[in-house]
């Protein structure tokens, strides 16, 4: 018998399925965002595998000739959501944005694909998968050319936006330097439709509105933007995300046989992680942004901290470390894994990327910790996680300490994180 909210979850899907793609919430966020749709494909594999695979497909529609994906697809006009088109003016078909965001196709493209080998589909779905293997390998070639200015095998974001986590403090200290001045007038929609409390701030949107007038200024040359925007910073979430999806995709060129990716992802991989210590921050020891124009480490712990195991980095003394945070943060917030610790300055139970809790990251750090040995741990997120939709609901985000829930709700990706979690204690 199907969990009533499993039910519930699959209804939220196809309630915020536009036809071949998912809008995270219709009121909120009405086009396609990328890491949603990654995420939203693991929710649909569980029931309608077809499905799963074209959200993929659709999101790689929008895909430049550079191998650049945009982190939004404008399928539809809709009024209702702040920037729009009209002030993004990338001018290409399908309308887009002009900056990128966490690269987890890669990864679910993996997993898409071993779910159709264990349901006797490879012949079905073989020709798909690598169709789609080379438009993600040809996105991970254009992190490297236009993220990765100074080759570090990280990856530096030029947006705040870029990383997914809108309002992290990861961002305060580079932001500073963003002149806002010459911003001009414009319309927030995100607070028409939700408390302020819960989003970022007037500052913060005037850097982000401020950056993409950067981007648009230079045509969206995405290799000029890398070199010179006044926002570099190396984000730990992105590099771990990116570092995980190499390897992803060098077990499916493995897997097809198709050895010159191989030999390229192979490589990818390695300039990572000979890179990454870059993200160690020594003097709180943990992985943590760093600002690429001034060298300085965040000193944040945030949720992404974690994404170390993810990533497939072992080292007994980091992870130590990194543990041994996690436990600290565990005894002083109810809910694991807050975007922020909870013992930072900066920590705010309720706005956006400062404190809640958002399942999909929790399930990343889960699967991370599992598959480094950490099973406890991962039990632990992954039931945090099935507890706070299970209180609050099916909401964008969750309050650490309380279990409120933040932001929009029916929200399609901690739908498909409760089906993919489902399934997951189903298989265990
Ligand atoms: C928003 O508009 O809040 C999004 O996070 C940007 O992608």
């Amino acid at each position: 018998m199907l969990h009533p909210l499993s039910a519930k979850a699959e209804a939220i899907l196809r309630k915020n399925d536009r036809g071949g793609y998912t809008v995270p919430n219709g009121r909120v966020y009405p086009f396609q965002w990328n890491w949603d749709s990654a995420f939203v494909a693991l929710g649909f594999d569980t029931f309608d595998r077809d499905r799963a695979w074209v959200e993929i497909e659709t999101l790689m529609k929008g895909q430049w000739d550079d191998g650049f994906v945009p982190h939004i697809i404008f399928w539809t006009p809709d009024g209702g959501y702040f920037p729009g088109p009209a002030v993004w003016q990338t001018d290409k078909n399908p309308v887009t944005s002009g900056i990128t965001q966490p690269p987890v196709a890669g990864t679910v493209l993996k997993q898409l694909w071993q779910s159709a080998c264990a349901g006797g589909e490879q012949a079905a779905f073989r020709g798909r998968a690598l169709a789609l293997f080379d438009k993600v390998l040809k996105w991970h070639q254009w992190f490297a050319r236009n993220r990765d200015f100074e080759g570090r095998g990280v990856v530096v974001a030029v947006h705040p936006w870029e990383t997914g986590r809108d309002n992290s403090p990861e961002w305060d200290a580079p932001g500073l330097v963003i002149d806002t001045s010459n911003v001009g007038e414009y319309q927030r929609r995100d607070i028409t439709h939700l408390d302020t409390k819960m989003r970022p701030t007037k500052a913060d949107y005037d850097r982000y509105v401020t950056l993409v007038q950067f981007g648009r200024g230079l045509g969206w040359d995405h290799a000029a933007i890398g070199a010179t925007s006044p926002f570099r910073v190396a984000d730990v979430g992105m590099t771990m995300i990116l570092l995980r999806a190499n390897r992803d995709l060098l077990w499916l060129a493995q897997e097809f046989g198709l050895t010159d990716a191989a030999k390229a992802l192979t490589e990818a991989v390695e300039r990572s992680i000979a890179g990454v210590s870059y993200l160690w921050d020594d003097t709180i020891h943990a992985w943590c942004s760093r600002n690429t124009i001034t060298g300085r480490s965040s000193g944040h712990i945030t949720s992404t901290s974690f994404l170390s195991f993810y990533a497939g980095l072992r080292d007994p003394a980091r992870d130590a470390a990194s543990i041994a945070h996690l436990e600290r943060i565990s005894h002083k917030s109810r809910y694991l894994a807050p975007s922020l610790d909870v013992e930072d300055g900066q920590f705010d139970l309720m706005r956006y990327w400062r404190g809640p809790i958002w399942s999909v990251v929790n399930y990343m750090i889960a699967q991370g910790l599992a598959e480094a040995g950490f099973g406890d741990w991962a039990k632990r997120i992954n039931d945090d996680t099935l507890s706070l939709i299970e209180v609050a609901g099916f909401y964008e985000a969750f309050s650490p300490i309380d279990g409120c829930g933040t932001g929009g709700e029916d929200f399609s990706w901690t739908a498909a994180i409760w089906l993919a979690l489902q399934l997951q204690m189903a298989k265990a």
